[in-house]
């Protein structure tokens, strides 16, 4: 049985996956009103969404989803069947210089969506309702050399941003447990694409080599990470959120392991090509830097449930999908200047060192 929503309300749709889940989501289901709630931290942007702003059925808020004066009026206001929440603070940098703002937003504002989402669900005034927490991969910890996490794996968060994210998926599971509220939860592994912004490996990779700026490897540039295509993330969130039973958990992952040393070559011998450089001449800007506290060694998703009982599998492949992030990159060079302006610099001296920018 498919469950076709209404009514959908995205948070955290003006980031990098929410914003390319809805431009998919639009293009696909044109008569479902969509609302999406963001407050726009810096990792928010209106114009990753110029293309849906005009469209009959999207409606942009700005506001905070741990409001829950707001959110309870929205949600009875717009008859919401779904909530699909993507809202965060997404950076592990960023929860190791300060880590309050990941708790707050993460755990206890999902907690008040949830119980927002509780009371509209139980007042009966829509049919049917799911509550979709968008979570990650780096909820199971750290792995070795081999090995998977699969969805029966036991969370074993390391840093404060993967232990807020464990966090909501636990109250999640709880609000489901004792509740019985229709919930879903995905666990993703690393998202690259369109409209990512430029303090996560590749795009700062990117941005970096165009400006011939240094490019900073943690430790010895061999831990590895799983990539997905964005836009095969938005197409799995897509297949739960219309397929899946209430109180499910899947893996969402592209079967995609790299070192991260072999993503900055690949990358650098990319953009050589494109930017008519010397053939080695990007490597020459690789700099070994103090590696991340906590850094979490190996992430490899097995993502067979969602294959077998929901039929998901990527489109992209890796190799025409990192060759079109660089050239969307290389086409979108005001996206890029309006977002690494004004607070991005102060970001990056701290994070990178002083003269880094
Ligand atoms: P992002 O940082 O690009 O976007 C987060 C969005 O949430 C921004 O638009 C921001 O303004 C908004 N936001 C933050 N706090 C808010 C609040 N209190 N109220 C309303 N809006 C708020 O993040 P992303 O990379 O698009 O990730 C989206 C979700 O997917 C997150 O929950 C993240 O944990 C998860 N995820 C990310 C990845 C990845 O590789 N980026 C992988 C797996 C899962
Ligand atoms: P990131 O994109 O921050 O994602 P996550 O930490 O959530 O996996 O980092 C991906 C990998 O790249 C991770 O192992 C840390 C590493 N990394 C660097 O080596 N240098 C950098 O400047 C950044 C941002 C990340």
């Amino acid at each position: 049985m498919t469950f076709a929503p209404k009514s959908l309300l995205v948070t955290g749709g003006a980031g990098f996956i929410g914003s390319n889940f809805i431009h998919s989501y639009i293009a696909n289901n044109p008569d479902c009103m969509v609302t999406n709630l963001d407050c726009l931290t810096y990792a928010g942007n209106l114009k990753n969404l110029t293309c849906v702003e005009q469209h009959a059925n999207y409606r942009f808020v700005k506001g905070d989803i741990g409001d829950s004066l707001l959110v309870a009026g929205l949600l009875s206001e717009m008859a919401i069947d779904a909530v699909v929440n993507f809202a965060a603070e997404s950076h592990v940098d960023r929860s190791i210089t300060g880590p309050e703002i990941f708790v707050r937003t993460n755990v206890l504002g999902t907690q008040i969506l949830l119980e927002e989402s509780r009371k509209h669900w139980k007042s009966g005034s829509v049919s049917d309702f799911r509550f979709f927490q968008i979570s990650t991969d780096e909820v199971y910890g750290s792995l070795g050399d081999t090995g998977y996490f699969t969805e029966e794996t036991p969370l074993a968060a390391n840093s404060p941003y993967s232990a807020s994210k464990a966090g909501a998926d636990l109250l999640v599971r709880a609000y489901h447990e004792t509740f019985g509220m229709p919930t879903l939860n995905t666990r993703c592994s690393n998202n690259y694409g369109p409209y990512h912004f430029p303090e996560k490996l590749i795009p700062l990779m990117i941005h970096n080599i165009i400006n011939k700026k240094p490019l900073p490897v943690y430790g010895d540039g061999l831990n590895v990470r799983d990539w997905l295509h964005v836009r095969d993330h938005a197409a799995a969130i897509e297949v739960v959120l219309k397929m899946a039973s209430s109180g499910s958990v899947y893996n969402i992952g592209g079967n995609n392991e790299w070192k991260n040393i072999d993503i900055v070559h690949l990358v650098c011998d990319l953009l050589d090509k494109r930017l008519g450089r010397a053939d080695g001449e990007n490597r020459q800007l690789i700099t070994f830097v103090k590696d991340r506290p906590g850094h979490d060694r190996r992430y490899a998703i097995d993502a067979s449930r969602l294959k077998q009982e929901l039929g998901w599998e990527p489109a992209y492949t890796f190799e025409r999908g990192i060759a079109e992030t660089i050239d969307w990159y290389l086409d979108n060079s005001e996206w890029v200047e309006g977002v690494t302006s004004g607070s991005y610099r102060e970001y990056y001296e701290q994070q990178y060192g002083r003269g880094a920018v």
